[in-house]
């Protein structure tokens, strides 16, 4: 059996500390990754920062972290189109609700993922280059395509434009605000493999990236008036839906359906960032945090209403239940990444080697990430 270790956040509000944790077989269905790298993302730094705001129901200790990219070292009962030794990208869903928290976190040496959350990656293709994808390809997939979100056509093998010149001025618009985040950078990519033409937003410093990745237009969402900037470059053509990622992209997101005439919105954040809760426990700010988040979320939602547009907020990990995940993780994505039809973005930076390195990843993330992930080694 082979020794496991993991970066566990043992109490809340605390450090990660590094561990021996128990190594778990595979059960059916099931895949064990030898992770060789995990990145980090906003929702790990939130249940570090917020106790029990989010994710109420992890036990301490626990096992965070979303995604990982490493070796198959076993396979379970039931699993096809895996062998052992395979290279591959997981999305691990232990902080979600029902799963295995000890086993099925990111934040360890072997972890425990779903098969169908899995998905080959080609040889040229880096560990810490592929380990950008899992949670923000599955948010932006379960954004766009699912019957409850803006239910996108789905992309279909060998229809992805590589530039933007690729697309039609007949083709429908998708308005993706937050471009230049994880989340964001797929939609775009998703989106244009689907059909769609493109706007996002992004500062101006990723703009070129944001057309590497098949956006049609970019738009500065610091700019006072970028709503309307989005909505006079969609010129009368109709508008399939608008994603909103990003805190304080809802209001933004909303105006532009309203005078698009779009009648879906998804949104990926909360309209406060939570980042401005305290990392401690302060009921005190938890509570005007809240008034916050009523103060502008319910607007928004009674406005969303009475222009008959529907907006709902996505999470990441419902596509494992509907017709979305296989679509992506079993069909799309490995394909679109061996044909090089689909690239890895945001650009990985690595910020050590070794479950130790986790936390100044957190650290790093929650001074600030501009179209950068990071990623530790393992
Ligand atoms: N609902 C879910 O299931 C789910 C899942 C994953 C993430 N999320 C949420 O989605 C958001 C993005 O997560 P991520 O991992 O993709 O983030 P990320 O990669 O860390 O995002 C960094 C980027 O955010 C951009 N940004 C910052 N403030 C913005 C704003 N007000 N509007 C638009 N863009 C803004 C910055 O763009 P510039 O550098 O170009 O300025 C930066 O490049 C977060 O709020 C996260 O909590 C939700």
């Amino acid at each position: 059996m082979p020794t496991n270790s993991a970066a566990y956040l043992a109490a809340p509000y605390a450090d990660l500390t590094v561990a021996e944790a128990p190594y778990t077989s595979a059960a059916a269905g099931e895949l064990v990754i030898r992770a060789r790298a995990v990145a980090v993302n906003p929702l790990d730094e939130i249940k570090q920062s917020t106790g029990n705001v989010m994710y109420g129901w992890l036990p301490s200790p626990a096992v965070l972290g979303e995604d990982v990219a490493g070796e198959v070292v076993e396979v379970g009962a039931g699993v096809s189109g895996f062998t052992a030794g395979d290279r591959v990208i997981g999305y691990a869903v232990g902080m979600e609700k029902n799963r295995n928290h000890a086993t099925e976190g990111a934040f360890q040496l072997f972890t425990v993922v779903q098969a169908q959350l899995t998905a080959r990656i080609p040889d040229e293709l880096s560990f810490e280059n592929a380990v950008v994808l899992p949670l923000a390809i599955s948010t932006a997939a379960s954004a766009l395509f699912q019957t409850d979100q803006l239910g996108l056509r789905h992309p279909t093998s060998g229809a992805v434009p590589a530039d933007a010149d690729a697309d039609t001025d007949a083709a429908e618009w998708v308005i993706v605000w937050g471009g230049s985040t994880s989340v964001g950078s797929n939609a775009i990519q998703l989106a244009v493999a689907a059909g769609y033409s493109v706007i996002t937003t992004a500062s101006p410093i990723n703009h070129d990236r944001m057309r590497a990745l098949g956006a049609r237009h970019v738009v500065d969402y610091r700019s006072g008036s970028a709503a309307h900037e989005v909505v006079d470059l969609v010129g009368g053509r109709p508008v399939a839906g608008v994603f909103a990622v990003g805190t304080g992209s809802a209001e933004p997101a909303l105006s532009i359906a309203i005078a698009t005439g779009a009648r879906r919105v998804s949104l990926a954040s909360p309209s406060v960032s939570m980042s401005s809760l305290p990392r401690r426990r302060a009921p005190l700010a938890l509570a005007r945090f809240g008034l916050r988040m009523l103060a502008r979320t319910a607007p928004l939602m009674v406005r969303s209403r009475l222009r008959g547009i529907r907006t709902r907020f996505v999470w990441g990990s419902s596509l494992m239940t509907n017709e979305v995940g296989p679509m992506l993780w079993g069909r799309f994505l490995p394909e679109a990444l061996a044909e090089g039809r689909y690239v890895t973005a945001p650009r990985s930076e690595v910020i050590g080697t070794g479950l130790e390195s986790i936390q100044p990843a957190l650290d790093a993330l929650r001074a600030g990430a501009s179209a950068t992930k990071f990623v530790v080694t393992l």
